[in-house]
This record gives structure tokens, sequence and C-alpha cells, in this order.
């Protein structure tokens, strides 16, 4: 801002002053107003429609994958993204709160007198990179499976087999899922790292077989698969015994 800049706007500045209304009472009662009918409607709306929540909890459950609310699904979803144990600090505290210290910060590192949007690139490029990475980010967790869904991709010697090994790997992948291996095992980038060992190359370990017996009669605590239907079972046996 120039000299004549500086005072044009303080003569500006000095005439609103002079036509003004005081903050105390105007403003004050304007805003306990507006304020006043927000929360009417809160409990209008709370009153007529009450809060929705979902089933009744059951501490018994075992295949119930929590979710947080739409307004959380990108952190959820960065979660994903930003994959390896030893960086969950980094994703779930270290992005958000450097995020939220720059935003702190901004009026003591922009002290640019600019106001118009195309003089400030740096400022518009990151509110577009902000703005599209957590729309992103936010509809991917909206889509996200379970956290324990595999998503381990046929090695080549299952592709090299031809079409119908390949089909087969991921019918048994999607049955491997369903009955939650990865809420113990690790499978490719997928599942927790214990209770049981990674399963990404336990085909090059164990033969088929014996991942047929694991799966009917496992050494606690894994449990017994042996209720599932034949079908699945072999599905899932063929699925782990192909991660080689
Ligand atoms: C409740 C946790 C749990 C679940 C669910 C589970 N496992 Fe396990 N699994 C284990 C544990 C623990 C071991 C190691 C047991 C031992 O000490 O030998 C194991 C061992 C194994 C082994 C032998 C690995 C090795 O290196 O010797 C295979 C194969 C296996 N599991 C496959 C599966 C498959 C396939 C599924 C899903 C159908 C599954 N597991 C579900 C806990 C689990």
């Amino acid at each position: 801002m120039n000299q004549r800049e500086k005072e044009a706007y303080l003569r500006e500045y000095s005439i609103l002053k002079a036509q003004g209304k005081p903050f105390f009472p105007y403003a004050v009662a304007k805003d306990s107003l507006m304020g006043l009918l927000v929360v009417v409607v809160i409990i209008v709306l709370s009153l007529l429609f009450g809060a929705q929540l979902g089933p009744k909890a059951s501490g018994a459950t075992t295949t119930y994958v929590p979710r947080p609310d739409w307004y959380f699904f990108f952190l959820f979803q960065l979660l994903r993204v930003i994959h390896p144990p030893g960086f969950l600090g980094v994703a779930t505290i270290g992005i958000p709160t450097l995020g939220m210290i720059l935003l702190f910060l901004l009026p003591f590192y922009d002290r640019s007198a600019e106001r118009r949007i195309e003089r400030r690139p740096i400022a518009v490029a990151t509110l577009v990179f902000v703005v599209v990475a957590m729309a992103l980010l936010t509809l991917r967790g909206a889509a996200a499976g379970s956290p324990t869904a595999l998503t381990i991709s046929a090695p080549a010697a299952v592709k090299a087999a031809g079409k119908g090994a390949v089909s087969e790997f991921y019918a048994g992948r999607a049955a491997s899922s369903d009955v939650g291996c990865g809420a113990c095992h690790t499978i490719g980038t997928a599942g927790n790292p214990g209770p049981g060992p990674a399963l990404t190359h336990v085909g090059s370990r164990i033969p088929l077989a014996g991942i047929e017996r694991t799966l009917v009669n496992p050494t606690a605590p894994m449990p017994s698969f042996k209720g599932l239907p034949p079908k699945e079972l072999t599905a899932i046996a063929t699925f782990i015994s192909d991660l080689k």
C-alpha cells in the first residue's frame, strides 16, 4: 500500500465510522438473535426427528467394521494411504497438526497486502490442493471397505497359469476377506500384523494340503474354519497356497 492509498483508505474509514452504529447494542443484539434462532432450530429438529443411531451395539460381534462419521473419512483414508505402522503417528496426528499450525501462523508468514486472488498464486494453489486432497480422500474413504479386506494381486505364477487360475485366486481372496483372515494375518499390505504370522509368501513354505489342515485343525488362537462350505474352504486354501 503506498502513501496515497493509505490516505484514501483512512479517509473512507473515518467517514464509515462516523456513519456507523456502535457494536453494543446493535451488533450484539443481531448476533444474539441469530444464535438463538440456530439453537431453536436444532432443538426443534431434535424433537421432531431425533438423532440417527446405528443398530444396537453387541459385544459379541467379530465382523463389525467400525467407521468414522463422514467428516472424518479423509483422516480415515489418510491412514490407509500412509500404511506402515511406524507412520501411524504421522498420519493421525502429525499431518493434521502441521496443517493447523500452518493455518494458525498464516498472519505471521503471509504479510502480503494483496487481496485479489489472481495476485496470490501460492495461497490459491494451497487452497485448491487442500480442498481437492480432502475431497478425494473423503470420497475414497466413503467407498472404502473393511480395513482387513485383502488387496493383494495375483502373483506372476498364477497369471502365467491362465485366466481360470487368476479368477480362482480372486474368488479365494474374496472368501478370505469375508471370513476375516486379515484380522490376525497380514497378506500383502492389508490385514493386522498379528497375532498370526504374515501369509504373504506362506505358499512357498507350506504345501496346499498343509494349509488345508491348518484351516480345519489350527493351533489356538486361530479358529477352525471346518464349518465353512467345502468349496469356500478349498477356495481359501488355494488362494493362500498361491501366495508364493
Ligand atoms: C483369531 C486370529 C486368526 C484368524 C482369524 C486366522 N488366523 Fe491363521 N493363525 C493365527 C495364529 C495365531 C497362527 C499361528 C499359530 C501357531 O502358533 O502355530 C496362525 C497360523 C496360520 C497359518 C500357518 C502359518 C505358518 O507360518 O505356519 C496359516 C496358513 C493360517 N494361519 C491361515 C489362515 C487363514 C487362511 C485364515 C482365514 C481363513 C486365518 N488363518 C485366520 C491366527 C488367526
